[in-house]
């Protein structure tokens, strides 16, 4: 791959995701964008770097740019933020919108699916109380290869195998040939969209608690500004936030404070002069 070719990509990736792809990175755009190239007929990853630049946007751009995109995930990822949501923050939402009934939540670039499923099956397993509640559950990405995994709630053993109790799969999953399919019940309680964080947002529902983990970590410091703020107009004043272990607010936007909720981490918006309606989570 020419210098050339590596500076369209990034390019590229950077003005429809805003993911950074530090020089360097060759070899990862190689080895992502190599096999594309070929299902598009190319010979080499510069004929179709070629390709896509004299042409306007379209399928091999878009697909460029969700092959670049990092997709790791896992049930219960970390853990720690699934804890305090049990303990903690899920118990303190439902005190909270005890008269409403009604909880909104948003699982921002959620890849496959199993992360808004953790926290499904979490509402599921330890609050019964809200099957008569209303929940919107709401989980996006910019990837639609991603997002029809997510509807599918199709998994391999090994996906199975990376973070869910196996009391959950037996429960919530059934076998299906070598995979696992998620449950319906709990497949539907999550409204799968495409969104990408970087595009204006449509209007959404204000949320009480919004997941938006492992992806800040791809932008630069302006983008992941914009997003925080992004974030505060769609969330309830004394919503929750929820970022990636090696993610936070600190430094980028003054208005959320940070939350040690057992050995979990959780923002919340710094509250208003009285105080009112704000969580009773260690600070
Ligand atoms: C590493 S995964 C994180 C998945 C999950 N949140 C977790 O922590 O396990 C990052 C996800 O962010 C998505 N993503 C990257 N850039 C995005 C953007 N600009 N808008 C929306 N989603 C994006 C990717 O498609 C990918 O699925």
């Amino acid at each position: 791959m020419t210098p050339k070719t590596f500076g369209y990509i990034r390019q590229l990736v950077l003005t429809r995701s805003a993911i950074v792809l530090e020089p360097g990175k060759e070899y990862l755009v190689e080895s992502r964008l190599g096999p594309l190239a070929k299902v598009h007929g190319f010979a080499s990853l510069d004929e179709f770097a070629d390709a896509m630049a004299a042409a306007p946007f379209g399928t091999m751009h878009r697909q460029t740019v969700e092959a670049m995109t990092t997709n790791e995930t896992s049930f219960f990822r970390d853990i720690h933020p699934f804890e305090a949501l049990k303990k903690t923050l899920i118990p303190e939402i439902i005190a909270r919108k005890a008269a409403s009934r009604q909880i909104n939540i948003w699982c921002a670039a959620a890849s496959s699916g199993q992360e808004p499923y953790s926290v499904a099956m979490l509402l599921r397993e330890h609050f019964p109380e809200l099957a008569s509640w209303k929940i919107t559950f709401i989980a996006t990405d910019l990837s639609n290869a991603v997002l029809a995994k997510a509807r599918s709630g199709r998994y391999g053993q090994l996906e199975v195998n990376r973070g869910l109790p196996a009391p959950l799969m037996v429960k919530y999953f059934t076998k299906d040939g070598t995979e696992w399919v998620i449950r319906d019940d709990i497949r539907n309680m999550i409204d799968f969209r495409e969104l990408n964080l970087i595009e204006k947002w449509p209007l959404m529902p204000v949320f009480d608690l919004v997941m938006i983990r492992n992806v800040l970590i791809y932008f630069d410091i302006p983008t992941k500004k914009q997003i925080l703020k992004n974030i505060r107009q769609v969330m309830s004043p004394t919503g929750i936030l929820m970022l990636g272990g090696a993610e936070t607010t600190m430094g980028l936007d003054d208005q959320f404070e940070r939350v040690q909720v057992d050995k979990g981490v959780a923002y919340r918006q710094i509250s208003t002069p009285s105080g009112a309606g704000r969580p009773h989570v260690a600070a």
